[in-house]
């Protein structure tokens, strides 16, 4: 790269996958701006490319090399200009593939795994005189790096936290475990500092993010570890925070101060993403689940019965290796007898190195006519959760303009967008919305008042 390292210089970072991987480009855009690097919003006017890619699915996968191929004639225009650009590589593909990666697509110039962003400004340096492959498991060193302050992004009403990484379950599909390695957990003082700046700046909503997260048990100021449960007790007390939610748990991992916390506490949304995957225990033991349906069953119970009006989120894989019909059926069924508010469902993906990828697979068409069977019964209970939502009144955080001139948006308890006519003044607050219709994906209300602490989050509408 020309000019020295006093001039301003920008970064272009593109996200795929996971809100873990949007919590983590913040954060390279943080780090990367302490060495100078301006954010810029188009891939043409920067000096640096960063794509931070996902590696869950075969498909997520296979766009970032469609990507590349896209930047190397960027790159190429630039070059023909006198700029140099760099092109470097993050995410779980960055992980799982290393130097495959600038093998396959030698335009790439830095390559660079999940646990060592807060090396990026020296990594990119580096970068600018030849090749970087950089995927260490430093995460203790990550989740140190975090207690810097991020820059502040002011007019965000909700925000994204880490609090946990990686994943000891080793299902037999996924990758997580080796992209993101073991579990591991911030410090609770850390996170508490985190969210407490995040308050301060006026964040209202806060998700902490991990790809196991109630298996967190993050060192307490006292030594000992606290549960995510305990955690979210702790977080509760923060001035300012109102609505505190948690992504993706395990079933496994639903302990009692967790159940607890869902009972006790107002800020926790009642909101609960528990992905089962399958409806079938012949495939869930094959899947490495270590739990059966009735295990999942009886949880969804415990905490429906801890917070009445729980809305469940879930998500399947159909076509598993060695599903059969009467597997699948399972698996409609789970769909009807849990009520799910949402739910995302894929086609099984080998993925290399997982015990699955080397099982005979379902064939495509199979796989895809119970796709869409899936996804057509989760729209109807998706359809059916938010029907029964009407006629209540509830809490909406307003995030933003609507689509038409007057509206705005916002998120119900249950993360659902609710749209209302109402001044935009009131994006960035809470307030009371009696729920009164609803659209293919989100809800309508009008607003009858402001949220207060002497009134339930969700109240049935007298
Ligand atoms: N194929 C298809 N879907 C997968 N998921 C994880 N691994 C795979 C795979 N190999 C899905 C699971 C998980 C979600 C994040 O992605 O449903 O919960
Ligand atoms: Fe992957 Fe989640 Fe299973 Fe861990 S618990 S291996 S992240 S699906």
């Amino acid at each position: 790269m020309s000019g020295t390292d006093h001039e301003l210089k920008t970064v272009f970072v593109k996200t795929y996958g996971c809100q873990m991987n949007v919590y983590d480009s913040e954060r390279m855009t943080d780090a990367l701006a302490t060495s100078g690097y301006a954010a810029v919003d188009s891939p043409e006017s920067a000096d640096l490319i960063l794509l931070n890619t996902c590696h869950i699915r075969e498909k997520a996968a296979e766009k970032v090399y469609s990507e590349i191929g896209r930047l190397r004639r960027i790159k190429e225009e630039a070059a023909e200009s006198g700029r140099a650009v760099v092109i470097g590589i993050a995410g779980c593909v960055a992980q799982a593939e290393g130097e495959e990666i600038v093998r396959r697509a030698p335009v790439v110039d830095l390559v660079v795994g999940p646990q060592s962003y807060q090396r990026l400004p020296e990594l990119v340096a580096r970068a600018a005189h030849g090749r970087v492959v950089e995927t260490e498991f430093a995460v203790a060193e990550k989740f140190a790096a975090l207690d810097r302050p991020a820059a502040s992004r002011p007019g965000r009403h909700a925000a994204f936290l880490t609090v946990q990484e990686g994943c000891d379950k080793f299902c037999a599909f996924c990758v997580v475990p080796y992209t993101r390695g073991a579990e591991s957990s911030r410090p609770i003082a850390s996170i508490a500092a985190e969210a407490r700046r995040l308050a301060a700046e006026g964040v209202r909503e806060v998700t902490l993010l991990g790809q196991n997260v109630n298996a967190f048990h993050g060192e307490g100021p006292d030594g000992d570890a606290w549960t995510l449960g305990r955690l979210l007790f702790h977080l509760a007390e923060i001035p300012g925070l109102d609505r505190l939610r948690y992504t993706t748990s395990h079933p496994r991992d639903m302990d009692d101060t967790l159940i607890a916390a869902h009972r006790d506490l107002d800020a926790l949304m009642p909101y609960l993403h528990l992905p089962v995957q399958s409806g079938s225990d012949r495939v869930l033991a094959a899947m490495n689940r270590k739990h059966t349906r009735d295990d999942y069953l009886r949880i969804i119970d415990k905490v429906r019965d801890a917070r009445a009006g729980m809305a469940i989120a879930g998500d399947f894989i159909v076509g598993f290796p060695g599903e059969e019909e009467a597997d699948f059926e399972d698996t409609l069924r789970i769909v009807d007898e849990v009520g799910y508010a949402s739910a995302f469902s894929f086609k099984y993906s080998p993925r290399p190195g997982t015990p699955a990828a080397g099982r005979d697979q379902v064939p495509e068409p199979v796989m895809a006519e119970r796709l869409a069977r899936l996804q057509e019964r989760i729209a109807a209970a998706q359809a059916a959760f938010n029907a029964s939502r009407v006629g209540m009144t509830a809490e909406v955080l307003f995030e933003r303009p609507g689509r038409h001139a007057g509206q705005i948006v916002g998120r119900s308890p249950w993360l659902s967008p609710v749209q209302v006519s109402a001044d935009a003044a009131l994006i960035g607050s809470i307030a009371r919305v009696a729920l009164t219709d609803v659209g293919s994906n989100s809800l309508f209300g009008r607003v009858v008042g402001k949220a207060g602490a002497d009134r339930p989050v969700v109240e049935a509408t007298a």
